[in-house]
């Protein structure tokens, strides 16, 4: 198959869909739905419209909730789509058609579920949910006219919570990917991942526990309901990480 060389308006190839709650200055919750996402150890790097009222919460109270919906919301995100909390719209959403809605929660039919270590709420409807704090951002594009419009912002994870049958049985902290069934956005259209996995990747030889050098131990969900394999392994990442620590500071 011969390549053709090609200029799309967008480089959306495909990543999962995140209603990001955060909490409005009167203390009302906003709910943005963007998919500009990706994640590194207990890290987030989300892609925002720096106008957005996601943004500018975020900005404002260093936290939020990460929900990820799952490829039965369709309708959830559609009653999102071409909404925004800031009023008025900002400038640069007009000509796209946005509109004001001040009850996210509402519109899209979804339930506020209670956060632990922020103070906005999670929602209920959407199989994963994660705490976050803000780290830090930066403006996307330097240099360039559309500088500071998207900011790429970069948040901690402080919990996570699934939904129990996205467990992988036997193992308190793992989840079944079988199972995990995400809302994908490509190039504006929703898709879901229908097939399933296609083939066994070489890469999950390699034992997870082996990843959470990157994570905040802290974090670690500790009730084990008889997964000891779990915790074995966990401690001996922990050593991992104090060697990483010590190497690093020779
Ligand atoms: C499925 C979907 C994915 C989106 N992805 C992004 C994104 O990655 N980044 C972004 O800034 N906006 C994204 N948007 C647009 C935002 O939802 C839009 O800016 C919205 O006004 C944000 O709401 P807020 O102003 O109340 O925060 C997406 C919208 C939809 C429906």
């Amino acid at each position: 198959m011969e390549h053709q060389d090609i200029s799309p308006a967008i480089l959306y190839w495909g990543t999962p869909v995140v209603l990001i709650s955060s909490n409005n200055p009167d203390g009302t919750t906003n709910i943005g739905p963007m998919s500009s996402a990706f994640w590194l150890g207990h890290g987030g790097v989300l892609g925002l419209d720096a106008s957005s009222q996601t943004t500018q919460n975020i900005l404002r109270t260093k936290q939020c909730v990460l929900n990820l919906a799952s490829d039965n919301m369709a309708d959830a995100i559609n009653a999102l789509a071409g909404t925004t909390g800031t009023d008025p719209v900002p400038e640069g959403k007009r000509p796209r058609g946005y509109r004001f809605v001040k009850d996210k929660f509402g519109i899209a039919g979804l339930t506020p579920r209670p956060s632990k270590n922020v103070a906005c709420p999670g929602i209920k409807e959407c199989p994963v949910i994660m705490e976050a704090e803000l780290v830090t951002s930066h403006k996307m594009f330097g240099g360039r006219p559309a500088e500071g419009l998207i900011l790429l912002v970069e948040v901690r994870i402080l919990r996570v919570s699934i939904h129990e049958n996205l467990r992988m049985e036997g193992h308190r902290n793992r989840v079944d990917a079988d199972k995990w069934k995400p809302m994908i956005m490509m190039f504006c259209d929703l898709y879901g991942l229908k097939q399933g996995k296609i083939e066994h990747s070489n890469l999950a030889d390699i034992e997870e526990e082996m990843y959470r050098p990157l994570s905040d131990l802290s974090g670690k969900v500790k009730d084990v309901h008889g997964d000891d394999e779990d915790d074995v392994v966990k401690d001996d990442a922990a050593e991992h990480v104090i060697g990483l620590v010590a190497s690093n500071n020779q």
